[in-house]
């Protein structure tokens, strides 16, 4: 059952691995880097250094697990962009050195792209066209999914991603990166209504999630000047309040774009469609307007390798080689 390709994830701080065969992922494995933690964000460096010692052990233990052997494969993928550019030529001379060694084709992804065509790994699968929010650290996006190689972003942030929002507030109240996965937790526990912050609107289908950052910070600058302990004592609250605006913002304008675009086949991707209240609030809102829904599971939301692979192997079909000297893009549009 051809064709049997390996793809590598490593725009970020995840060093991923993943075999498809004939359009079914095998598997994915993914190293992710703790390092960061402490820094309050990622630290470029150290995530090269950091896919450097990863990258071997993952693309060994993707190809045992798989049973596969480097003479049953026909392509090695790679993430080509977005992404941090030292991070990235960490994967792209790894997948390069592989397809030169074994004389088999290489394919160049947009991690971006495959955000979206993660959605093609499991059952059930969207039907075209569909609309795609892509939310990731580095991303907000709404893409109109013609199919799997026609892709248009309809709408986006123009400053910061709402994942950039979720980890600089938790960088605020003092919690380690990322931290979206803990302000999710945080507000489970807590009031989503208890507390306000004003918003920037944008024009059309964009996004702005830089003022809602500010209020949020001026708002605990003033809470925490009459009571120090303020975060401490109502951190579910500030956190459900926080994440139940930044959910309304993003579903507020999926939306519009359904409206304006007549399309009612409605999904989620990137890191940020992990969230609780966003998977939530999307199935509800999907039940009311009457769309169908898609949401990944968790492993495939987050950066991984299974989804790079599910690009690749569409490139596969239409033959979308790439050569040796390409180079990586820390800026790629979708
Ligand atoms: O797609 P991704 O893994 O990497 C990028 O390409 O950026 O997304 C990472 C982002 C981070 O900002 C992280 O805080 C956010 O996704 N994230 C979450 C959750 N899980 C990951 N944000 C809110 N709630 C979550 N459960
Ligand atoms: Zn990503």
């Amino acid at each position: 059952m051809r064709p049997v390709i390996l793809a590598i994830e490593s725009s970020c701080d995840e060093t991923s691995a993943s075999v498809i065969r004939n359009g079914k992922v095998l598997n994915n494995i993914i190293a992710s880097q703790a390092v960061h933690q402490k820094y309050g964000g990622v630290v470029p460096e150290l995530a090269s250094r950091a896919h450097q010692q990863n990258i071997v052990m993952v693309v060994d233990q993707a190809m045992q697990e798989a049973g596969v052997q480097s003479t049953d494969l026909d392509a090695i993928a790679f993430t080509r962009g977005p992404g941090l550019i030292g991070s990235l030529l960490v994967g792209v001379s790894f997948a390069k050195g592989m397809a030169l060694a074994l004389d088999i084709p290489l394919i160049e992804v947009n991690h971006m792209q495959a955000h979206v065509l993660a959605h093609f790994i499991e059952d059930p699968k969207p039907g075209f066209p569909f609309l795609c929010l892509t939310v990731s650290g580095g991303h907000t996006q709404i893409v109109k999914v013609t199919d799997p190689y026609t892709m248009e972003v309809i709408g986006q942030t123009q400053d910061d991603a709402v994942g950039e929002a979720f980890d600089k507030a938790a960088k605020i109240m003092d919690l380690p990166y990322p931290g979206g996965p803990l302000i999710d937790k945080y507000a489970q526990q807590g009031n989503p209504r208890a507390f306000r912050f004003s918003q920037t609107s944008m024009p059309g289908l964009d996004f702005s999630f830089s003022g809602i950052k500010t209020a949020f910070l001026y708002f605990l600058r003033d809470a925490v000047k009459t009571n120090p302990d303020f975060i401490k004592q109502n951190l579910a609250d500030i956190c459900a309040s926080l994440q139940h605006h930044l959910v309304f913002m993003l579903l507020t304008r999926l939306e519009q774009a359904s409206a304006q675009t007549s399309i009612k086949n409605i999904a989620i991707a990137g890191g940020v469609s992990a969230n609780s209240g966003l998977r939530k609030s999307l199935q509800e809102l999907g039940e009311k307007r009457g769309w169908s829904v898609f949401i990944p599971r968790f492993e495939y939301c987050t950066d991984n390798a299974a989804m790079i692979a599910m690009a690749a192997h569409f490139k596969f079909l239409k033959k979308d080689f790439c050569t040796l000297e390409v180079t990586p893009l820390a800026r790629m549009p979708v």
